[in-house]
């Protein structure tokens, strides 16, 4: 298959250019076969000693974080890496870490502590699942190894599952270019009075920012398990995401670039040999799981790592997360030329009832748990903007083929069963396409007699390049059922979740070209408890 020019991806990709200009992989249009991702020897002794003086440095240099809160635990994640952006730094050997978890910031009472082996298989990183804590509640925790303190940091416990819960505060994020921005919107995020962060993909880009970079970063695009954990080496730098992962426990989902653009199931956009891409994506699945605060159970095996889960927060919100890029079926009506979206006018495959986003498996769980859920608000924690978004092409509908509008039919499965069983206040949180969407979610965007059955919040990117403001605005016209857009700020999604009343805050910062760029609410909405469909309300002011 011959490269394809980048002028051409812009042109193929129409209105969404923002998104394909991130796709130019020149180093990966036409990558050699490239074998597995080895694995380094385990050496049989556990190594004691100083390690901060014998690398120079701490081995904490990606920070602390936690996840996936339940009533009683939460997961308790660090990785030892004294040379980040160099596979680590550490030598291919078991490193004993002992964690403690305190009730007081001071660390003066600890209520737990135990040891971790951090293995060189994977990484040295460090996942503690921690039970037998209080529901409902904040604790703090560290890690030492080799008699080197990692920073402190903060987490919180889910309160119990039947307990009533009058108020939950979130915020969540997407899509973060690290070339392209500080992190900016993280520095106020810090700031805010919140239970957790829900994080929903592109943590990382494996493309470089090519042009108008903002931070230096190397113009290398990873394939090796070595290459993706040094780009979570850089993008984990970051002091501002360092601190937002130190103070709240993150809920985490992926979207494509953390391992490729636009990747669905074992097709990359290059339409490379399905094995070879089937090998770069267990390689970027071990490193998302090594970086991320997920479980011991969703460690990945070869190319396949479990993500979907739910995670219930007393008896007002559980959150369905999801996983729309393993599973799913490939895009439709693409060239050959190029795989993954584009926008593309209708065709018979694009509507055809057996595609999935979720896989059939995944498609089931999610409708299962949704119809047995007794919560007021059921969240479904997804990556894409699920919305119809009719475009015209040379006079015809047309459709980007990445997002939900390329699985019409799988989207009207789910809004179609939303419809049909009612379960209690369902609201969709999304982000991969960089800007800010409010929408009523039908299960006929065509008929606008059709019922609002969900509400949508989709939140900008934390720095990544926004789509065409005008052109974008334009087609809104033939979809009433978009309440809200805008793409020429950067920020997060800020949602204040109480029993009568969901209450979201568009948060936008002035600019990511510097830390600490002033930030501001762009809009305020509200959600009744019982009357899917969001209402303007004035912004809130501060942040
Ligand atoms: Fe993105």
């Amino acid at each position: 298959m011959q490269p394809l020019g980048r002028r051409r991806l812009l042109v193929r990709a129409g209105e969404f250019a923002g998104l394909a200009a991130l796709a130019g992989l020149p180093g990966c249009a036409n990558a050699p076969p490239h074998p597995a991702p080895a694995v380094v020897p385990v050496a049989p002794a556990i190594v004691r000693g100083p390690i901060g003086s014998r690398f120079g440095t701490t081995p904490f240099t990606l920070g602390v974080a936690s996840g996936d809160p339940l009533p009683g635990g939460v997961v308790l994640w660090t990785r030892l890496a004294p040379a980040p952006q160099h596979d680590g730094g550490m030598p291919p050997v078991p490193m004993p870490v002992d964690w403690e978890i305190a009730a007081d910031e001071a660390m003066r009472t600890i209520v737990q502590r135990g040891s971790a082996t951090a293995l060189p298989e994977f990484g040295h990183a460090v996942h503690v699942e921690v039970g037998g804590l209080q529901p409902a509640r904040w604790y703090w925790y560290r890690f030492t190894a080799g008699g080197v303190a990692s920073a402190i940091g903060r987490t919180r416990t889910a309160p119990a599952l039947d307990a009533p819960l009058e108020q939950l505060r979130f915020a969540f994020a997407s899509c973060q270019h690290y070339g392209q921005g500080y992190f900016s919107p993280y520095h106020h995020m810090a700031g805010e009075p919140l239970d957790l962060v829900v994080f929903l993909g592109d943590y990382i880009y494996e493309v470089p920012s090519w042009a108008e970079t903002v931070r230096p970063e190397p113009k290398t695009v990873p394939v090796t398990l070595v290459e993706y954990r040094n780009k979570y080496g850089l993008y984990k730098s970051d002091p501002d995401l360092q601190a937002a992962h130190a103070l709240f426990p993150w809920i985490v989902t992926w979207d494509d670039h953390e391992v490729a653009n636009d990747y669905a199931d074992d097709q990359s956009q290059e339409r490379d040999d399905p094995a070879w891409f089937l090998r770069r994506r267990a390689a970027a699945y071990q490193a998302y799981w090594e970086h991320m605060p997920l479980r011991q159970g969703a460690r990945p095996s070869g190319p396949w790592l479990t993500l979907h889960r739910r995670l219930r927060f007393g008896d007002l919100a559980e959150f369905s997360v999801v996983d729309d890029r393993q599973y799913r079926s490939h895009q439709p009506c693409a060239p050959l030329e190029r795989a993954g979206g584009n926008v593309e006018p209708d065709c018979a495959e694009r509507r055809d009832p057996r595609r999935s986003m979720l896989g059939a498996a995944q498609e089931r769980w999610l409708l299962d748990g949704l119809d047995r859920s007794t919560v007021r608000w059921n969240v479904i924690a997804q990556q894409l903007l699920m919305a119809q978004v009719k475009r015209r092409l040379n006079g015809a509908p047309a459709f980007w083929t990445d997002a939900w509008d390329g699985y019409p039919a799988a989207r009207q499965r789910l809004l179609g069963f939303l419809a049909a069983r009612r379960p209690a206040n369902p609201v969709v949180i999304g982000g991969d396409i960089h800007s800010y969407w409010v929408t009523d979610l039908k299960p006929d965007f065509d008929d606008p007699r059709a019922p609002t059955v969900a509400t949508e919040f989709v939140g900008t990117s934390i720095t990544s390049h926004g789509i065409s403001y005008a052109r974008t605005r334009a087609v809104l016209a033939d979809n009433p059922h978009i309440k809200f857009f805008d793409s020429r700020q950067r920020g997060y999604v800020r949602c204040e979740v109480t029993r009568q009343r969901w209450l979201t805050d568009l948060v936008a910062v002035e600019s990511v070209t510097r830390r600490d760029a002033p930030a501001a609410v762009l809009a305020s909405f509200v959600v009744e408890s019982g009357r899917p469909g969001a209402l303007p309300v004035a912004p809130t002011p501060g942040v």
